[in-house]
C-alpha cells in the first residue's frame, strides 16, 4: 500500500550531454510502475534552484501529470514521489503526499501508519507547530523538521524521530539545506535501494527503478539509509553502521509493460505458461532430481518435520489450500492452511518440528510478515515462497523459494497464483524425495506432468473467446456461484474472489459436497453456477459426485458453466455450457481450471466498464494490518 520513489544524481551528470532524464522523469516513471500499490492520490517533490517545489493531487498518477503539465516543475537531480492508498485522512489534495513543512524546506513521503501520531501531534502543537492535513504523515514530517532544527542534519534527525515513532512505516525526506541526499527509514514496511553510476534510487519495490538499474540492495528493519548521488550509508536508529544485502534484479523492465494487451491482468493471464515454466526452471540436477538449492534448512530438520502450516492471505491462501492436497498426499505430513491474520491471534500449536510455509506474491503482506515472526518466535522453521526480490518476508524467513512469475502489476492476482501452486508442489515433492515417501521415479513422473502444464495452460488461454462470450452474455447477473471438490474447491474460491474484486459482483465459492448443507437454497431460476469437474480418470468417485452436483443445481434452474476435461462426455447432459480444459491428473488441474475463471472475471469487469487493474478500494501489497 502506497508506492514510494526517490532519485538523486550528480548535478554535473544532469546536463543535456550526459543525461536524458531528470529527477521528475525518474520519479514519475517509478510512480506509474508503483501505482498498483495505491492509486487514490499522487505527488512529487523536487529540489531545484535552492528550494523545494512540489505538486500533489487526489486521483491517479495521470491527474498529477496533468497538474505538472499545467504548472511545470524545474529540472532537478533530486526528487521523491508517492502514490497513495489512504489510511489517515481521505483522498484529497491536501492529504496527498509529499507533506512539505518547515516553511517549504522539508518534504516527506510516507507509507504505513504512525500509530502514536496523536500524542506526537499534541506535543508538537504545544511547541507551536500547526497542521493543515488530517494525516499522520504531516505529524511525522513536522517531528522530523523539529529534530532537524536541533540536529542540523537530516540523517541524524531521521534516526532520532524514528526512535519515537510507533507502528509500521517507510519514510523518505529531502531538505533544502542538505540537497545532496535523500534520507529514508523503514520499519516493517517495504523499501529497496537501487544502485546506479552517479545516481541512486529508492523504491517501495524494484519496479520503482527497474528502468534504470538492475543492481539493488535490501535494507533491514529499523534502519535508516542516506543516499547521495554516489554513495549509500545504512545505519540502525542509533547510528551504528549496518550492511545491506546486494542482489541482481531478475525482473525485466519490459515485463512490467502491458505489451499491447488491454490490461495488465489480461497480459498476466497470458504470462502464466511462462510463470509456471520459469518457476520450474533450474530446480533439478543432471539426473533430474529436485535440488531446491535455496532451501538452506538442514535436511535432518526437514526430515523430522511433523506438521506443516501454510500461512497466507487471499489468493495466496487459496494456493496454499491447493498445496495441502498435494503435500499431504505426497509427504504424509499433516498440513494446515491458515489465514495469516488469524494464525497469530489464535495461539497456534507450533513447535520446532513445525515447518511453516509463508506464501506471498509481494513478500510484504503485513499479516503474513507478522505471522512469520510469530512462527519463528515459537521455534518453527519458515520457508517463504515469494515472487518479489528484496522484500521482507523472504528476508525474515529461514529460507526462500522464489516463484519466477515476473512483476505482477494488476491488483487481482493471476500468474502469481499458478506460480505459487507450482512452487509449493516443488517443495512437496522435495520433502517427499528427502523423506523417502516417494521413489525417485514417482517424483520424476509428477515433475514430467508439471513440465507439460505450460503448454496445456496455453491451450486453455487459446480458448478465451468462448469464455469471453459467456462473460459478456452474463453481465447482468447479480450473483455467480462456484462449486468444486478436492483441489477444485480452492479453485472455486479463487474464481469467486476474482469476480468480487474486479467485477464487484456477488460471488461465492463452495465445496460442492457442502451444497446440500445450505448453499443450494441460493439457487433459483437463471442463477449462474460454475462447476469445476475433476478428471474422470482420477481417484475414487470424485468425478461422479461432482456430476451429481451439477444435476442438483441444474434441476433447480441454475445455468451451469462446467469446466471439464477434453473427452469427459458425462457432463454434457447437465451442462448449459462446457468449457474444455486439457486432460491432466487431478492435482495438476488447478493450473488449468483457474484460467477460464480469471478470463471470465477479467472480461466481465471490462464489459461493465470497470478499471480491471486498479479495482476500487483495493491495493496490491497490503502493508498494513
Ligand atoms: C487477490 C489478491 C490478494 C492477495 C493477498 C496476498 O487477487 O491479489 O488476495 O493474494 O493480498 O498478497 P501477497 O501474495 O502479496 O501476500
Amino acid at each position: 500500500m502506497c508506492g514510494i520513489v526517490g532519485y538523486i544524481a550528480k548535478p554535473e551528470n544532469s546536463g543535456e550531454a550526459s543525461r536524458e532524464y531528470f529527477a521528475l522523469d525518474v520519479v514519475l516513471e517509478g510512480l506509474r510502475r508503483l501505482e498498483y500499490r495505491g492509486y487514490d492520490s499522487a505527488g512529487v517533490a523536487v529540489y531545484a534552484d535552492g528550494a523545494i517545489d512540489w505538486r500533489k493531487k487526489a486521483g491517479k498518477v495521470a491527474k498529477l501529470e496533468e497538474e505538472i503539465a499545467q504548472r511545470p516543475l524545474a529540472d532537478s537531480v533530486l526528487g521523491i514521489g508517492h502514490t497513495r492508498w489512504a489510511t489517515h485522512g481521505g483522498p484529497s489534495d491536501i492529504n496527498s503526499h509529499p507533506h512539505v513543512v518547515a516553511g517549504g524546506k522539508l518534504a516527506v513521503v510516507h507509507n504505513g501508519i504512525i500509530e502514536n501520531f496523536a500524542e506526537l501531534k499534541t506535543e508538537l502543537t504545544e511547541l507551536g507547530y500547526n497542521f493543515v492535513s488530517e494525516t499522520d504523515t504531516e505529524v511525522a514530517a513536522t517531528a522530523l523538521a523539529h529534530a532537524f532544527e536541533q540536529e542540523r542534519d537530516l540523517t541524524r534527525a531521521m534516526r532520532k524521530v524514528c526512535q519515537r515513532f510507533e507502528g509500521a512505516f517507510t519514510l523518505l525526506g529531502i531538505h533544502a539545506d542538505q540537497p545532496d541526499r535523500i534520507v529514508a527509514a523503514r520499519r516493517d514496511s517495504p523499501l529497496v535501494i537501487g544502485l546506479g553510476e552517479g545516481e541512486n534510487f529508492l523504491g517501495s519495490d524494484v519496479s520503482g527503478f527497474i528502468d534504470y538499474t538492475k543492481q539493488a540492495v535490501e535494507m533491514g528493519n529499523d534502519q535508516v539509509v542516506t543516499i547521495t548521488a554516489d554513495d549509500i550509508a545504512i545505519t540502525d536508529y542509533e547510528g551504528n553502521p549496518a550492511e545491506g544485502k546486494s542482489f541482481h534484479i531478475e525482473w525485466d523492465a519490459a515485463a512490467a509493460k502491458k505489451d499491447g494487451f488491454g490490461s495488465f491482468m489480461e497480459k498476466e493471464i497470458h504470462d502464466q505458461p511462462a510463470a509456471v515454466r520459469d518457476t520450474l526452471f533450474g530446480r533439478f540436477d543432471e539426473q533430474g532430481r529436485l535440488t531446491l538449492d535455496e532451501v538452506h534448512i538442514e535436511e535432518s530438520l526437514l526430515k523430522s518435520v511433523d506438521k506443516i502450516i501454510v500461512i497466507a492471505c487471499g489468493t495466496a491462501a487459496y494456493a496454499g489450500h491447493v498445496a495441502r492436497y498435494a503435500i499431504e498426499h505426497w509427504c504424509r505430513i499433516p498440513t494446515e492452511v491458515e489465514l495469516a491474520h488469524e494464525f497469530r491471534y489464535r495461539d497456534p500449536i507450533v513447535t520446532p518440528r513445525t515447518l511453516v510455509v509463508a506464501l506471498s506474491q509481494s513478500g510484504e503482506t503485513m499479516d503474513t510478515l507478522m505471522a512469520v515472526r510469530h512462527a519463528r518466535e515459537q521455534g518453527a522453521k519458515v520457508i517463504a515462497i515469494c515472487n518479489t526480490q528484496g522484500s521482507s518476508i523472504p528476508r525474515e524467513a529461514d529460507a526462500a523459494l522464489y516463484t519466477h512469475a515476473g512483476p505482477e502489476i494488476a491488483v487481482a492476482s493471476t500468474k502469481a497464483f499458478l506460480a505459487q501452486i507450482t512452487a509449493t508442489y516443488l517443495l512437496g515433492l522435495y520433502l517427499a524425495q528427502l523423506r523417502g515417501n516417494m521413489f525417485t521415479d514417482e517424483v520424476q513422473m509428477v515433475i514430467s506432468e508439471l513440465r507439460q502444464m505450460p503448454e496445456k495452460i496455453e491451450a486453455v488461454i487459446d480458448n478465451k473467446a468462448q469464455v469471453a462470450e459467456l462473460a459478456k452474455s452474463m453481465q447482468d447477473a447479480t450473483s455467480v456461484l462456484f462449486l468444486g471438490r478436492h483441489v477444485g474447491f480452492p479453485v472455486a474460491l479463487e474464481g469467486a474472489l476474482k469476480l468480487k474484486e474486479i467485477a464487484y459482483l456477488h460471488a461465492e465459492g463452495f465445496a460442492a459436497g457442502e451444497l446440500k448443507h445450505g448453499p443450494i437454497a441460493l439457487v433459483e431460476e437463471g442463477q449462474p453456477v460454475f462447476v469445476i469437474v475433476p478428471s474422470p480418470r482420477g481417484r475414487d468417485s470424485l468425478h461422479s459426485k461432482v456430476v451429481s452436483n451439477i444435476q442438483e443445481v441444474r434441476a433447480r434452474g441454475a445455468i451451469t458453466l462446467v469446466i471439464a476435461e477434453e473427452g469427459d462426455t458425462a457432463v454434457e447432459d447437465y451442462a448449459n455450457h462446457v468449457i474444455r480444459i486439457p486432460q491432466a491428473p487431478t492435482l495438476m488441474q488447478p493450473l488449468l481450471a483457474t484460467v477460464p475463471l480469471q478470463i471470465f472475471a477479467c472480461v466481465m469487469a471490462e464489459t461493465k466498464g470497470y478499471d480491471v487493474d486498479q479495482p476500487r478500494n483495493l491495493a496490491k501489497s497490503v502493508t498494513v494490518e
